[in-house]
């Protein structure tokens, strides 16, 4: 059995209480290796090619693949509290229809912000699913069974608790990869979920730029209002990720002018991989774009995402083939995964 695989197998056996020991790898952390010199696997909300996403079974099973970060989606609940969800929204992983069927808002959703923490611990954690008549769909066919086993939202600072608890019975230095989410939504909820994430991170000694972490965000006002407003009268600074999507809101960073933009108040950039590599290339003739080299340029960092085995670009014939292209080929310094375990394996044997 390789190292990574019986890492992996190991971590999720802490789960349950096994006494276990887990290999030392070369990580970043501190006063270790450079947060920005390794190519760093970034699991995408934990292994969730294997577990539900963003569940604390996902994050421990990415923890024992060998991620070198963990990302967490943050939103915020009712009561003030951070939880770790990709969405403001609980309808396309848990089973809140069933629990509070008269807590939808006239749109049809159910927002996180609607429910009290003690409420959201009384939900159930699904596979990512859509509703087809009814019925719960799984979106990734091939992935963790809908509606088995049990597993539950938690809390940001539960999942920092779960990585550093980690860190220190294996002697590792796993960082975390938290991504604010939807801040101007939160505004209009009364909700301020920038000083509530950097109130936890302070909390827990995630506070100078050595630290094991980079923050993430798509809105680049709020990421301004981070460096330039928060920092200061928090006295902290941490590595800023400027996320960039696809739509048009994010054209001018693409540029030479927008990335010095970009440069003055973050230190990295969270691309979608197709502002990279565009997705109607065809393998052996890849229309790849400036955007690594216009990055670099201005000394960020560039992590891509989303890399997953089970939606491959057209151009990719496998995992491997898409993780050389980014990786070796053109250079990006590490990528969002769905898949660590597969991706530690790539990068140990090929770079
Ligand atoms: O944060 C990087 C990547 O996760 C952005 O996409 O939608 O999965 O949060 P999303
Ligand atoms: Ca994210």
């Amino acid at each position: 059995m390789k190292p990574v695989r019986a890492a992996g197998l190991l971590a999720t056996m802490l789960l349950v209480g096994c006494a276990v020991t887990v290999n030392d790898q070369a990580l970043p952390g501190k006063n270790r290796v450079a947060l920005w010199q390794s190519k760093l696997v970034i699991a995408h909300r934990g292994a969730s090619g294997y577990l539900p996403e963003h569940t604390l079974a996902a994050k421990a099973m990415a923890y024992g693949q060998g991620a070198h970060f963990i990302e967490q989606d943050l939103v915020m609940s009712n009561d003030g509290h951070v939880v770790v969800l990709h969405d403001h929204y609980l309808d396309t992983v848990t089973n809140v229809r069933d629990v509070f069927p008269d807590r939808r808002r006239a749109d049809g959703r159910y927002y996180v912000v609607d429910f009290t923490l003690a409420e959201l611990r009384r939900l159930a954690v699904y596979e990512r699913f859509k509703v087809s008549d009814g019925t719960r769909i799984a979106v990734f066919e091939q992935r963790f069974p809908l509606e088995k086993s049990s597993f539950r939202i938690a809390t940001f600072a539960e999942e920092i608790e779960l990585i550093q608890g980690l860190n220190q019975s294996t002697g590792r230095s796993v960082g975390i990869y938290p991504e604010i989410k939807s801040p101007a939504f939160h505004r209009r909820e009364g909700k301020d979920i920038s000083v509530a994430v950097l109130e936890v991170l302070k909390t827990y000694g995630y506070d100078e730029r050595r630290d094991d972490v980079f923050l993430q965000c798509f809105d680049a006002n709020e990421l301004q209002r981070i460096r330039g407003e928060l920092f200061p009268v928090m006295n902290m600074t941490v590595p800023l990720v400027q996320l960039i999507g696809t739509g048009p809101e994010f054209r001018a960073a693409l540029t030479a002018e927008g990335m010095k933009s970009v440069a003055s108040y973050a230190d990295g950039i969270g691309p979608s991989m197709q502002l990279i590599v565009a997705p109607d290339s065809v393998a052996g003739n890849l229309k790849t774009t400036s955007l690594v080299q216009l990055a670099h340029d201005q000394g960020l960092v560039v992590h891509p995402y989303t890399f997953r085995r089970d939606l491959l670009p057209v151009y990719a014939e496998d995992y491997d083939a898409l993780l050389e292209i980014f990786l070796n080929d053109i250079g990006v310094d590490g990528v969002f995964t769905d898949f660590p375990d597969l991706t530690v394996e790539y990068i140990e044997s090929n770079l």
